[in-house]
């Protein structure tokens, strides 16, 4: 006697979900067990992208979880997104700030630039961008050495009239045919330095600037879509 074709259909679909649900499983069970691995790669690759804009800097803390959202309206006017902190033995030895402007050829540019405790430039990197490729990307690190004429300044150093491209009368550095992008850059990061000067305190002293005498520990979790290359947050 032969099975009825559906009976036989019944049992090939039984079968098929039997193989979908182990395999949803195995997956899963995969995915657990990889998930500390995962989580400790992207608190390495934050870490040493925060780092690589301290320069020689040592310090001891975990500075990727000390990142946070400054809320202040000094941030807001500056661009000033994520603040981390860096400190040796207790002691502040360095801040990271990362600064969005749209005043760039396209869409978003988002800096980190790493400063010493009195507000010295230590290094500056590009975490994402739209410029056109080939003409506004030489922010790029890996492209070009264009950020590395800001090692070394400060608020000040040059004078704010003088925190421009020379296009603009200013000391910086531009790309011809792009100017846009370099004036963008150089904008940024002077308020970025502006913003620094404002809240340099409460900010090393590990408080969130907008608690005005509060206490608020800077021990929230890195930003998870922090240092992918040219993906405009
Ligand atoms: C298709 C296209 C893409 C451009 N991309 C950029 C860019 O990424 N960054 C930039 O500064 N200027 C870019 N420009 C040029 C700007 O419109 C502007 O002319 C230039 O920034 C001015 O710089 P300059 O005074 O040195 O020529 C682009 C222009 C075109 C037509």
């Amino acid at each position: 006697m032969t099975t009825p074709p559906t009976s036989e259909l019944r049992r090939g679909l039984v079968l098929l979900c039997g193989v979908a649900i182990a395999a949803a499983g195995l997956v899963a069970l995969t995915w657990q067990a990889a998930a500390p691995r995962i989580e400790a790669n992207v608190q390495a690759r934050a870490e040493a992208g925060l780092a690589a804009v301290l320069g020689d800097t040592v310090f001891d803390n975990a500075l990727a979880a000390t990142g946070y959202r400054p809320q202040s309206p000094a941030a807001r006017i500056a661009g000033v997104e994520h603040a981390w902190l860096a400190r040796r033995r207790g002691e502040p030895v360095g801040v990271v700030l990362q600064v969005a402007t749209t005043e760039g050829y396209s869409g978003r540019i988002v800096l980190l630039v790493g400063l010493t405790p009195g507000g010295e430039v230590l290094g500056v990197d590009t975490l994402a961008h739209r410029e056109t490729p080939g003409l506004g990307d030489f922010i790029e690190t890996a492209r070009s050495d264009w950020l590395m004429q800001f090692q070394g300044r400060q608020l000040g150093r040059p004078p704010a009239e003088r925190w421009r491209v020379r296009r603009d009368g200013g000391e910086f550095d531009a790309v011809t045919g792009a100017t846009v992008t370099a004036r963008a850059v150089t904008g940024a990061l002077h308020r970025a330095l502006v913003y620094f000067d404002a809240e340099a305190q409460a900010l090393l002293a590990g408080r969130d600037p907008d608690h005005a005498g509060g206490s608020t520990d800077l021990t929230t979790g890195p930003d998870p879509g922090l240092l992918q290359p040219n993906s405009n947050p």
